[in-house]
C-alpha cells in the first residue's frame, strides 16, 4: 500500500493505470487485424439499461449476479457500468436495423468493461477489451476467421507462448437432454449444498470445479461433444478443418466452462501459460439465441473479446517490447533565455514537419537539461547557447556516441531530418 499525502486521492481499487506507448501499442495492434478482415468500428455506450445485460448475459452468472456496477440514474432508471460487449453489440445491431441490410454484420469494438471482482494481479475491476462480431450468418467459416483474427493479433504482438482451446456447447436441439444427463450424473454424487444448487441451476458449471475431492468425482461425467446434433457435430467439424487451413493451431478442451450464459456451438478460449491463474487472454464464441432472446429476428452470432490488460502482461512475461521506448526523436536544449526563445519556434517547426520534439522547459542548467533530453530516448539533442546564436549556428548532438556537428541555424530543420532518415 502506498500511504497518500493528507487530503489525497487514489485511483479505485483494482483499475490499472497505462503510462506511455505500450497499451496503446497493444490495443491498436489487436484492432489492426480486425480491420483486415473488414470489422467496422462501433462506439458502445459505456452504460446501458440494467435489464440488457440480466437478459443478455444471464441471471445465473457470476458476472450478471454478483460483479455488475449497477446504480439508479437521477431519473431513477436502473443502468449498469457495461460488464462486456457483446449484450451492447447485438442491442445496437436491432435497434438501429443493421440486420436488414448485407449479412453477416461484422462489428469491432474496444474500451473499458467493468466488473466487481476480486482484484488480484490480472484480475481488474476495469479491465480493457478488443472485441468482434460477426452477426446474422451461421456459417463455420465466420467462427474459424473470427478465431484466426485472434490469432493474427496475438502473433503479430510476438507472442508465442499461448493455446487456443477449443469446443463445442451444442445447440438448443440437444443441450436440454446432456443438461438432464449431467443433472442425473451429479445427483449421484457426493456434493456440498452449494454446489448441489449450482448443479440445479446450471449443471455445466460444476464441470469447472477445481477441487479435487469434486474433480475426482467428475471424471467419467458425460460430456457435451458426445451427446451434439448432427448439425452441430457438422458445424464444429467444419471449423477445425478451415482452421487447419488457416494455420490456427487449437486443443479440444471438452470441459470448458465460459462465464457467460449465450454460447452455443463454437466456444473457445485463447490461454497463456505465463500469468498465473488468470490465464485467460481472450474467449468467445457463437451464440444462437442471443439476438431472439434480446427482441431482434432469430439470427446466431459469433465473437471475440481480448483482454488488453492480459495481453500486455503476457507480453511483458514473454520480455517483448511492443512499442519503441523513444517518446521523441529529437530534444531542444537552450542555455540562456535567447537561445530558449529560438528553440521554442524551431521545436515548433520541426513537429509541423512530423518528426517528434520535445524541449528543456523551466530554464534547467546544461546537466539538467542534457538529463531530460537522455531520459526522453531522443536519438539527438539539438543544443544552443548564447555564443552559438551570436555565430548563427546549433550544435546537432547523437545521443547515442555523443559526437557533435555544428550547423548553420536555418538549416537545422533540414539537418535534423537528414540526420534522421538519411
Ligand atoms: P469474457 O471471457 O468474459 O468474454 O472476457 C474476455 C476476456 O476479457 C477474458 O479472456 C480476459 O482476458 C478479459 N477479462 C475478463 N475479465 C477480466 C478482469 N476482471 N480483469 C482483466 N481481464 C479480464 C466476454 O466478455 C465476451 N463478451 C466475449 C465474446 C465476444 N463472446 C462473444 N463475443
Amino acid at each position: 500500500m502506498t500511504s497518500l499525502p493528507a487530503g489525497g486521492f487514489a485511483a479505485p481499487k483494482g483499475i490499472p493505470e497505462y503510462v506511455g506507448p505500450d497499451f496503446v501499442a497493444v490495443r491498436d495492434t489487436l484492432v489492426r487485424e480486425a480491420d483486415r478482415a473488414g470489422y467496422a468500428h462501433l462506439e458502445l455506450p459505456v452504460f446501458e439499461d440494467t435489464a440488457l445485460y440480466a437478459r443478455g448475459v444471464g441471471e445465473s452468472t457470476d458476472v450478471v449476479s454478483k460483479e455488475m456496477y449497477s446504480f439508479a440514474d437521477r431519473g431513477g432508471r436502473s443502468v449498469t457500468l457495461r460488464p462486456e460487449g457483446t449484450a451492447g453489440v447485438v442491442r445496437s445491431v436491432i435497434e438501429h436495423g443493421m440486420d436488414r441490410g448485407t449479412l453477416p454484420v461484422k462489428l469491432r469494438y474496444a474500451g473499458p468493461f467493468f466488473r466487481y471482482e476480486r482484484p488480484q494481479a490480472g484480475r481488474y475491476r476495469q479491465l480493457q477489451q478488443v472485441g468482434v462480431e460477426a452477426i446474422g450468418v451461421d456459417d463455420p467459416a465466420l467462427d474459424a476467421e473470427v478465431l484466426a483474427v485472434a490469432d493474427a493479433g496475438f502473433r503479430a504482438l510476438g507472442l508465442t507462448g499461448y493455446r487456443l482451446e477449443l469446443t463445442s456447447l451444442g445447440d438448443a436441439e440437444t443441450r436440454p437432454a446432456y443438461r438432464a444427463e449431467l443433472q442425473r450424473f451429479l445427483e449421484k454424487c457426493d456434493l456440498d449444498d452449494a454446489t448441489r444448487e449450482r448443479a440445479r441451476i446450471n449443471p455445466l458449471r460444476v464441470l469447472d470445479d477445481k477441487r479435487p475431492e469434486v474433480r475426482e468425482q467428475l471424471a467419467d461425467a458425460p460430456l457435451m461433444v458426445d451427446h451434439l446434433s448432427d448439425a452441430a457435430a457438422a458445424h464444429h467439424a467444419k471449423v477445425t478443418q478451415y482452421l487447419d487451413q488457416l494455420g490456427v493451431a487449437y486443443t479440444e478442451n471438452p470441459r470448458m466452462v465460459r462465464g457467460l450464459d449465450y454460447y452455443t456451438k463454437t466456444t473457445f478460449e485463447f490461454v497463456h501459460d505465463g500469468l498465473g491463474s488468470q490465464s485467460g487472454i481472450g474467449g468467445g464464441g457463437r451464440y444462437d439465441g442471443l439476438m431472439a432472446e434480446l427482441g431482434g429476428q432469430s439470427l446466431s452470432g459469433v465473437g471475440f473479446g481480448i483482454g488488453v490488460d492480459r495481453t500486455l502482461l503476457a507480453c511483458r512475461a514473454e520480455g517483448l517490447e511492443v512499442a519503441p521506448a523513444r517518446r521523441v526523436e529529437v530534444f531542444g536544449v537552450g542555455l540562456g533565455e535567447a537561445a530558449k526563445d529560438h528553440l521554442v519556434g524551431l521545436v515548433g517547426q520541426l513537429r509541423r514537419a512530423g518528426i517528434r520534439s520535445d524541449l528543456a522547459y523551466g530554464g534547467r542548467g546544461l546537466k539538467g537539461a542534457m538529463k531530460a533530453a537522455d531520459r526522453s530516448g531522443a536519438r539527438y539533442a539539438l543544443v544552443l547557447g548564447d555564443r552559438d546564436l551570436e555565430a548563427g549556428t546549433i550544435q546537432l548532438k547523437d545521443l547515442r556516441d555523443g559526437s557533435q556537428t555544428e550547423v548553420a541555424l536555418p538549416d537545422a530543420a533540414a539537418a535534423v531530418d537528414r540526420a534522421l532518415h538519411g
